[in-house]
């Protein structure tokens, strides 16, 4: 298995390389903001919980998105490898997926990490937020929120990955074009053992 997390702040082009990444690796995409969103949408009762803290910027809890990523690791046995697309997002979500991929017999290949400035997230957000009608992309106040979430409790997983050399930063401020160049030159020597 090939297993990839897609790190970066709000804005740094997760989903939009995830996408490009599984197209071409044929990899099985798991965004748990996409899987929130989902369950908003339903109705469901995990979905009326999320809302409260999406609508303000703030993270859901460990429990509720940790519970959601092991239901897709158990429905989807046959994948080839996942990318991981906003997951793991705090410290004690990184140890959780340590131990699922473990009781699969599999780990994390590589963490790769989106560097954009965040000046440019804003922008990115405030103009996705003029068509997306994502609740969190309405105004600067809520983005900020966001970006403020990242840096008090995401950046640090960077450090569990760092520390067992499974890191690397790319450059996300190009074209996407040019950041799925750079993202799929670290990624082709990984995918040779799932050809
Ligand atoms: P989530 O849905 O994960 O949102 P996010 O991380 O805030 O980031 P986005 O999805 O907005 O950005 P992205 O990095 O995917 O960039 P994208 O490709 O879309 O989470 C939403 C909420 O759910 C969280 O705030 C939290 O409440 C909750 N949540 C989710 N996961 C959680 C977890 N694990 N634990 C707890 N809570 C969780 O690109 C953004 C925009 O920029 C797009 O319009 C795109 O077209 C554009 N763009 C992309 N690349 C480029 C480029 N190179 N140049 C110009 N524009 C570009
Ligand atoms: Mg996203």
């Amino acid at each position: 298995m090939l297993n990839l997390i897609l790190f970066g702040p709000p804005g740094s082009g997760k989903g939009t390389q995830s996408k490009l990444i599984i197209d071409r690796f044929g990899l099985h995409h798991i965004s748990t903001g996409d899987l929130l969103r989902g369950e908003i949408s339903e109705g469901t009762q995990l979905g009326k919980e999320a809302k409260a803290f999406i609508n303000k910027g703030e993270l859901v809890p460990d429990k509720v998105v940790i519970g959601m990523i092991k239901g897709v690791l158990e429905k989807n046995t046959q994948a080839k490898g996942f990318i991981f697309d906003g997951f793991p997002r705090t410290k004690a979500q990184a140890a959780a997926l340590d131990k699922l991929l473990k009781e699969k017999e599999t780990e994390i290949a590589l963490v790769l990490a989106l560097k954009v400035p965040e000046k440019e997230l804003v922008k990115r957000l405030l103009l996705r937020g003029k068509t997306s009608g994502r609740t969190d992309d309405a105004n600067e106040e809520i983005i900020k929120a966001r970006i403020q979430e990242y840096h008090d409790k995401t950046e640090i997983v960077a450090q569990h990955y760092k520390e067992l050399d499974k890191f690397a930063a790319v450059k996300g401020d190009g074209t996407i074009e040019e950041t799925s160049a750079l993202l799929s030159e670290l990624i082709t020597p990984l995918a040779k053992e799932i050809a």
